[in-house]
Parts: C-alpha cells; structure tokens; sequence
C-alpha cells in the first residue's frame, strides 16, 4: 500500500509543484491557510514538523516566520524539489523523506507543533500517524491538521450538482451539493488538473472517512481537541459562491496531555 500511493505522488510531483506554485491555489490562500495560521499561533523559535509537506511552501512559510521547521515527504522527487525551491530563498529547513505513519527517524518528544495540511484524507494509515504524532510532541505540544470536509467530500461520496458557467468568475454554478453513503468508509481515485487545465498523469487515493472516525482516532490517541473549525473565505468573491454555501475544508487543533 505504501509504494503504491508513494508511486501516485511521484509520478505527480511536477504537475502537484505546478498547482501550488510556491503560493497554494486560491481555495488555499483565501480559505484554508488563514486558519491554519491563526490556530498554529506563534511559531517563532518553536520546533515544527511539516509532516506531508508536498513541494514544501508551507514549510518555507513559517521558517520565514522563526520556526526552526523539519518538513517529511513520503515523495522523494518532492522532497528534491522542496529542497530546489528552498535554495533560493533565504531559510533553511531540515527536509527528509519519510512515511508519517512510521517516523523511526525521529524521537520522543521532540516537536513543539506538527503541521499536517491535508494530508491526513491521502493515508490509509490513520491511527498509525496520530500515535506517531502524539509520540514525537513534547507534553503541551500541539497538532494543526487539516482536511477536506469529510461531510461534504467531493473527493469521496459527495458532489456538486452543477448549473451554468458563470462567465464573471469562469465557475459552474453550484445547484446543490448532493452526498450519500457518507458511512461507507473506503477509497476514491480522482484526477487532479494542474493550473493550465491539464490532467495529472496518476490518480490520487483519497480515505474517506466520518468526522466521527477522525475525531475520535484523534483522541483514541490521547490528544485533547481544543479547537475545531469550518473556514469561509475570508473575502467577499462571486468565485467563492459555493465556498459560502458548505464548508470546503475542516481544521483541527489538538494538544498533547
Ligand atoms: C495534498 S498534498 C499536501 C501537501 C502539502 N501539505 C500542502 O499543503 O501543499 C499530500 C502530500 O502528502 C504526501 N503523503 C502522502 N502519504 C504520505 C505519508 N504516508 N507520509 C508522508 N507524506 C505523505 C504526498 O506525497 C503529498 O505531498
């Protein structure tokens, strides 16, 4: 299972570096990141793990911003790529590549925060990575991840019906969101597209799964939750039309006993 969905990011790597840009999309920049930044608080001379760190922008991100970051990839070629884009700019970041549900490379207690941005929805290994998170926190150390809305899952059992193309924003419009078997836990393959329109060369594995699954996997681990959001955009944008309708993206925080 683990050479499989690391061979899906391998293959994706150039198109997935493509789509992020050193900037995430605009669902990220508008919705999700936001959030992510106001739950992780001040990194500052904190020590963080970027744990899925794709071509790494995040991780680049709150180096910029005084944490001393290690970032892991289960991808090599991004991992590569991450260290390309981290050259030329001025930070440093201890980039490796490993698996998050198996992080033998590092020790106990040895973060302040982990950072996991969607990344959790492409592992079939759940419990494994929130024990190994748990594990390699300080006591009082906290966990940020995110994920797509389990409930309204676009990459899973969930779909927009959709309406005409608005020619303001280049957007269909979204009737409604239509989901069913949201219960039935197992995996979707989906193509991505890059920014020019083309199709990513693999599928991706995505891990559907219940709100309840991830929340209560989450404390079956010994994390408190301390904070659980739905973001909106955080700008008034036609484009956003559906965004302001359901939530796109769920955010947790949760700290180590
Ligand atoms: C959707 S991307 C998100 C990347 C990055 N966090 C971001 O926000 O741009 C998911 C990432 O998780 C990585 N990944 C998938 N399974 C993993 C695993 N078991 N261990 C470490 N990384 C994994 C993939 O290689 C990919 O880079």
């Amino acid at each position: 299972m683990e050479d499989r969905i690391r061979e899906q990011w391998e293959i994706n790597a150039e198109s997935f570096t493509d789509l992020i840009a050193g900037i995430g999309t605009p669902h990220h920049r508008q919705i999700l990141n936001p959030c992510v930044e106001e739950l992780l608080g001040d990194v500052k001379d904190k020590k963080l793990l970027d744990a899925g760190c794709g071509e790494g922008y995040l991780a680049r991100y709150y180096a910029k911003k005084g944490a001393l970051v290690t970032a892991v990839d289960l991808s090599q070629h991004l991992i590569e790529t991450s260290k390309k884009l981290t050259e030329m700019e001025d930070v440093s970041v201890d980039y490796r590549v490993a698996n998050i549900c198996h992080l033998d490379s590092i020790s106990n207690n040895e973060f302040d925060i982990i950072l996991s941005n969607l990344v959790l929805l492409n592992i079939p290994c759940l419990d494994d990575a929130f024990r190994e998170f748990y594990r390699i926190l300080r006591r009082g150390g906290y966990l940020v991840f995110s994920i797509v809305h389990p409930a309204f899952n676009f990459y899973g059992p969930g779909s927009w019906e959709m309406g005409e193309k608005n020619p303001d924003t280049g957007r269909r419009e979204g009737v409604y969101f239509k989901v069913d078997r949201y219960f039935d836990e197992k995996e979707f393959k989906r193509y991505w597209t890059t920014r020019k329109g083309d199709k990513f060369p693999a599928a991706i594995s995505f891990f559907h799964r219940t709100l309840s699954t991830y929340l209560n996997t989450l404390i079956a681990s010994g994390f408190n939750l301390i904070a659980f959001r739905e973001p909106l955009p955080i700008i008034r944008d036609p484009f956003f039309e559906r965004e302001e309708r359901i939530p796109f993206f769920a955010v947790c925080k949760a700290e180590k006993r």
